[in-house]
């Protein structure tokens, strides 16, 4: 464990999500820095990580852990303007990598992941169906937010999924052999 950080918020942006900013138990990375000012309509917005660093490829030993927190970009790079405040703030994916990018961020997010540790992985679906992602991932969440249609067509729906990184000899029940 790293100086009692036992959380990770592998992709922390502004941190709007998070109801202490400041966690003290928690290192927050981001790809990018951006300074208040950066978004003139919302002028309180900063991306401040603690580290600098890509989801793709962290510097973290295995197991570092206990949870970790990963809510990604989901616009497409081709699809988001390329001034527009959705872009500032959350960042995109690249349209013509995103798949390996993802599947590389949560390969990572898992090997840093103690055993028994908990990822938790936001999605929203506005360019790419929440199933289209999750059949990218090597694993399966135990219980997420499953859609239910919308009454509103063109509605987009944010994702919660939850992972459990349960090791391979406790995946089924030990004695139960009758
Ligand atoms: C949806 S936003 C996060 C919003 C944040 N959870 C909040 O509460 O404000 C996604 C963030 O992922 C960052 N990002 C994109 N690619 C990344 C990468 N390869 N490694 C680390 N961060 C990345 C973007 O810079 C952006 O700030």
């Amino acid at each position: 464990m790293l100086d009692n950080k036992f959380i990770l918020d592998a992709c922390c942006g502004g941190r709007m999500m998070w109801f202490n900013k400041k966690h003290p138990n928690t290192i927050y990375i981001d790809i990018r820095k951006e300074k208040k000012g950066h978004i003139a309509a919302v002028p309180n917005h900063e991306v401040n990580p603690d580290i600098v660093m890509d989801f793709r490829n962290m510097d973290f030993p295995d197991k570092s852990f206990k949870l970790v927190v990963w809510d990604v970009p989901h616009l497409l790079s081709n699809r988001c303007g390329q001034n527009g405040i959705f872009r500032k703030k959350f960042g995109c994916l690249n349209a013509e990598t995103w798949q390996s990018d993802l599947k590389k961020g949560f390969s990572e997010c898992w090997r840093v992941l103690d055993d028994y540790g908990v990822l938790v992985f936001k999605w929203n679906d506005k360019n790419i169906p929440a199933n289209k992602v999750l059949q990218l991932l090597p694993e399966r969440p135990l219980f997420g937010n499953i859609s239910s249609g919308s009454s509103h067509k063109n509605a987009s729906k944010t994702y919660w999924f939850c992972f459990m990184k349960i090791p391979i000899a406790n995946m089924e029940v030990k004695g139960n052999s009758s």
